[in-house]
């Protein structure tokens, strides 16, 4: 089959799309034919080899964690999904595999895909989806009327958690640049801080949950603007985030949280029951082609990406 793979850490230069073996399933697993995967940060960090102490040095790696496509086997243990079901999931961005034709998968990682998304709107999801729903559900506690602050609204994760967070029925603040202002709007926010004129880390306004999830702040810089039991979560675990994670554990008071998101099923459920109610959508920037992964992973890694970066496999079709 047909896959992006790496044979050295580096550039977008040792991203070879190469022919490998297909994958076999274990009992617990799913076979599927991936239709779409997405780019995200992770993959190119990856790439880079800045978490080579945890993707080790096993080459060749195929890179890639978000996919949608249809399922082609399934393993003789699985009992929730058959043969042609529709599913979308993340694996884990280590392992990777998603950059490829076909995928074996945990079945207790995967869920139906949403009915209203094609494969490309689905393939989104799941890592930026999830990391925004767990980051406000489960570490924010989030709740209808608390005053939420999404800095990075603009990205793969933010445009997600602007759109949970309203879901949520929280009042939603989101902090981007002066030309996205329009996009966050539509997305329903309450109000927009142009972060190229306003800094919110230092305004008066104070909020509930604070989600950096472009990990641009930290807790320190965050902390006067939080509530006083209010709760700051980053999507990067960086030397500013780490020691105050630590120590609010055991501290009354204003808290610091990393997200580490989980393809766990009954969220992606969570999230497609939003997707399919017009809560939720995928706010999409560019759609490339497997083959053109070089060219997607330098328009990410400029940093200024609207929403997500999708891939689809070549011959399928993008409204499929
Ligand atoms: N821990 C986890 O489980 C987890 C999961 C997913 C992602 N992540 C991490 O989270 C980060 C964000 O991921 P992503 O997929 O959302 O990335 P992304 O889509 O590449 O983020 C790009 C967006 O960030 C905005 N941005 C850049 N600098 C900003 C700033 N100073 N203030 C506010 N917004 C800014 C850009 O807007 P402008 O062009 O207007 O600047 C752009 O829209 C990455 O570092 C990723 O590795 C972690």
């Amino acid at each position: 089959m047909k896959a992006i793979t790496i044979n050295r850490y580096g550039s977008i230069d040792v991203l070879e799309y190469s022919e490998i073996q297909e994958p076999k399933i274990t009992p617990n697993q799913l076979l599927v034919k991936i239709h779409a995967t997405s780019v995200n940060p992770v993959d190119w960090k990856i790439r880079q080899g800045q978490l080579q102490l945890l993707s080790g040095f096993n080459f060749p790696i195929v890179l890639g964690c978000d996919l949608s496509g249809v399922v082609l086997e399934v393993g003789e243990k699985v009992e929730n999904f058959e043969p042609g079901d529709e599913i979308y999931t993340f694996v884990n961005p280590l392992s990777g595999g998603a950059y490829a034709e076909y995928i074996a998968v945990p079945a207790n990682t995967a869920a139906l895909k949403p009915k209203n998304m094609n494969y490309c709107q689905a393939a989104a999801v799941p890592v930026a989806g999830l990391t925004a729903f767990q980051a406000l559900l489960d570490l924010g506690q989030i709740r209808p009327g608390k005053k939420v602050l999404i800095n990075g609204a603009s990205g793969g994760v933010g445009t997600f958690a602007v759109q949970i967070a309203k879901a949520m029925k929280a009042e939603v603040i989101g902090v981007c640049s002066s030309k996205n202002i329009t996009l966050i709007e539509s997305l329903g926010v309450n109000r927009v801080i142009d972060y190229n004129h306003v800094d919110f880390t230092k305004e008066s306004e104070q909020y509930d949950i604070i989600f950096d999830a472009v990990g641009k702040e930290s807790f320190l810089t965050s902390e006067n603007v939080l509530k006083s039991e209010g709760v700051y979560i980053s999507t990067l675990p960086t030397v500013e985030n780490l020691p105050s994670t630590f120590f609010t554990l055991f501290m009354p008071g204003k808290k610091s949280k990393l997200i580490l998101a989980q393809p766990n099923p009954h969220d992606l459920i969570s999230l497609r029951e939003l997707i399919e109610d017009g809560l939720v959508k995928s706010v999409i920037d560019r759609t490339y082609k497997l083959a053109e992964i070089a060219e997607a992973h330098a328009y990410s890694e400029m940093g200024h990406a609207v929403g997500k970066i999708v891939i689809t496999n070549e011959e399928i079709s993008l409204v499929e």
